[in-house]
């Protein structure tokens, strides 16, 4: 994805925000630029001093406090109300022509799938490269599992109708990448047709050993798509 489209979209997006809104930081290279134009607009607008921010990892939490932004703890927000955040700019890493998405290549998946659940207003930002007729098209699943007991989960999660393959994900120095939650993360090549999707991440989660997968089918309100030229198209749900 090229820088040029990475910016439009984070700016595109940090438009979007109004003051007072309590605002999810996503994950990942897109979401960090959504992250730097938004704390940008915050400096230059004094009614956006009002802003609250959760984050969906450590790197953005670390990253949106670095430049001036107010993270707050998302367990100190308000528990009653459905949708305690009110929007949440993240990344995804694939999304097809139903707003159907893949994430978590960047291994937040489950932090980013409860702030996505938490929040009015699901906005993805991304460019052409990221959009499938079907997920599963180009990149692997993430599948975040407790570490408990990884080595036998494996196999079944290899056996699951629709899975090609898995592998635990490791970092460079070959030891298992480690999630901010704990757990570790399982990459799975995938076929399924597009209605399947639902039906593959439920028998996923059938397993005891797993705590989320990288399927966000109906969490994105509106994706924002740009060209390497800067042109953002808009795609709501
Ligand atoms: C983080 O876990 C992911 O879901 C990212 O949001 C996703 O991988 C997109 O990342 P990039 O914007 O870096 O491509």
């Amino acid at each position: 994805m090229s820088t040029t489209a990475r910016l439009a979209v984070g700016r595109a997006a940090a438009e979007r925000v109004q003051p007072g809104m309590v605002v999810g930081l996503g994950t990942g290279d897109t979401a960090a630029c959504f992250i730097r134009a938004l704390a940008e607009r915050a400096q230059q607008d004094p009614a956006l001093g009002s802003l609250r921010c959760v984050a969906t990892s450590r790197r953005s939490a670390q990253l949106g406090s670095e430049l001036g932004l107010l993270v707050i703890d998302i367990d100190t927000l308000e528990s009653h109300a459905a949708h305690p955040v009110d929007l949440t700019v993240d990344g995804a890493d694939e999304i097809d022509p139903r707003l159907q998405l893949v994430k978590g290549a960047g291994g937040a998946l489950l932090f980013e799938k409860l702030v996505a659940q938490l929040s009015r207003e699901l906005v993805i930002v991304g460019d052409r490269s990221k959009q499938v007729q079907a997920l599963g098209e180009k990149r692997r699943l993430p599948i975040e599992i407790v570490r408990f007991a990884a080595r036998h989960t494996l196999p079944r999660i290899r056996r699951i109708d629709g899975i090609r393959d898995a592998d635990l994900r490791l970092t460079s120095d070959g030891t298992p990448y480690i999630t901010d939650g704990g757990n570790f993360i399982v990459d799975a090549a995938f076929a399924c047709p597009t209605q399947g999707a639902a039906k593959l991440h439920s028998a996923l989660k059938a397993l005891p050993g797993i705590v989320e997968t990288g399927f966000f089918l109906s969490e994105a309100t509106c994706v924002l798509i740009s060209d390497d030229a800067g042109h953002v198209q808009t795609l709501q749900r």
